[in-house]
């Protein structure tokens, strides 16, 4: 069964074009339905609308909400009061293509989709009817969640999902960005996208006002911190911070201790090799716990086995790295100022890339 939750704030006038034409499309599919409308208590009658419509439509029902007003609560709540074996979220001003909703079902139900998107930015999908400054906003908007997912079209109020996804997951109904939430902070394989024309309500008003782009800053940032999620951001980051131990611990161990040792003969270049050898072991695990618990979320795996993993890939980059920058600037002669700086520079970017994917697909591999 496919529970179609629908958040309405004031939208009387279009219950009576949505829920008929919802109606006849499912039936005509023999998609067996319940349509949950998760009304904000509107002035303007909404429920009654619905209670009203579902002599006729029983499929359909309306929860009146008294607390914790909003678009994603509403949808979260829906969440909870659905019954069915997959959910729809869809807005109720026909801005979605009724057409599709069995097309986003049988995504789910016949082709082992875990989440299927409603995406206007495919191939075949658009906006129509949208200011120009409206189109930028959301481009812009989508581009800076680019790292957070791989869909299209995070920002999309159009989508379905198995109820598995969601189950267990922390969400947070702050942003009214609920499939980009729910994209981070859930678990799912296959994501399929299906082209949609979204297109601008032609009853009543949009509630979605200017507070949109500061709650939606705000909820990126949460989500840009969420375990797990923009692995290769945070990657760089522990990285960046690792370096700061490395040479943090080597520069105490050499100010400390350092002195008496390196005034002894002979002994200075072991012992440095030494003070480099722990500040190196300390960095790999720093960079190991955060790697496990922040970058890759990867608790769920035995520390012991992806810690000897990480040590190994950190211990084969070093070497690699080594190598190649005694290549480059022995056998190559890149000793001048600038080729000296760029090849260390390249190096350094081709060993991050390995320390990544080993990390990734190896010792945290999930
Ligand atoms: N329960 C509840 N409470 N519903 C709400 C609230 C609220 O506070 N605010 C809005 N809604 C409902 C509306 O009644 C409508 O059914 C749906 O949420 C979308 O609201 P609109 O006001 O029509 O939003 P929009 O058209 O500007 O934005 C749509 O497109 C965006 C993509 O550009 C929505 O689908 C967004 O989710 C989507 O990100
Ligand atoms: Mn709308």
């Amino acid at each position: 069964m496919l529970s179609v939750i629908v958040p309405t704030y004031n939208e009387r006038d279009n219950m009576g074009l949505l829920i008929p034409r919802l109606s006849r499309v499912l039936e005509s599919e023999s998609i067996p339905y319940e349509i949950l409308v998760m009304d904000d208590d509107s002035p303007d009658g909404t429920c009654d609308e619905v209670q009203r419509l579902s002599a006729e439509y029983p499929g359909a029902r309306c929860i009146k909400r008294m607390q914790d007003r909003g678009l994603s609560p509403a949808v979260m709540e829906g969440f909870r009061e659905a019954v069915g074996d997959i959910y729809l979220v869809m807005d109720a001003d026909l801005s979605h293509p009724i057409e599709v909703v069995p097309e986003l079902y049988r995504a789910i139900a016949h082709d082992g989709a875990d989440v299927a998107v409603g995406s206007r930015h495919i191939k075949g999908g658009g906006i129509e009817d949208w200011p120009l400054k409206r189109k930028v906003i959301s481009w812009g908007a989508s581009m800076l969640a680019r790292p957070l997912t791989s869909c299209s079209d995070p920002m999309s109020g159009f989508f379905a999902i198995r109820p598995s996804v969601i189950k267990g997951a922390p969400l947070r109904a702050k942003g009214y960005k609920i499939l980009l939430e729910v994209l981070v902070k859930g678990r799912y394989d296959k994501v399929v996208e299906v082209p949609i024309t979204f297109k601008d309500r032609e009853l009543g008003e949009s509630k979605l006002g200017s507070d949109v782009i500061v709650n939606y800053v705000q909820h990126l940032m949460w989500l840009y911190l969420h375990p797990g999620s923009a692995p290769l951001i945070k990657f760089l980051a522990v990285g960046g911070s690792g370096i700061i131990v490395d040479l943090g611990i080597l520069t105490a161990l050499i100010l400390l201790i350092g002195d008496d040792i390196i005034s002894l003969p002979g002994y200075d270049l072991k012992y440095v090799f030494i003070f480099q050898a722990i500040s190196f072991a300390y960095a790999t695990t720093w960079n190991f716990v955060w790697n496990r618990h922040w970058t890759f979320d990867a608790r769920s795996a035995k520390p012991s086995g992806q810690y000897v993993k990480f040590l190994t890939v950190a211990t084969i980059a070093l070497i690699i790295r080594t190598a190649l920058f005694y290549v480059a600037v022995n056998v190559l002669g890149f000793q001048g100022i600038p080729e000296y700086h760029i090849s260390l520079l390249a190096v350094i970017i081709f060993v991050t890339v390995l320390n990544y994917l080993g990390s990734r697909l190896w010792a945290f591999k999930k």
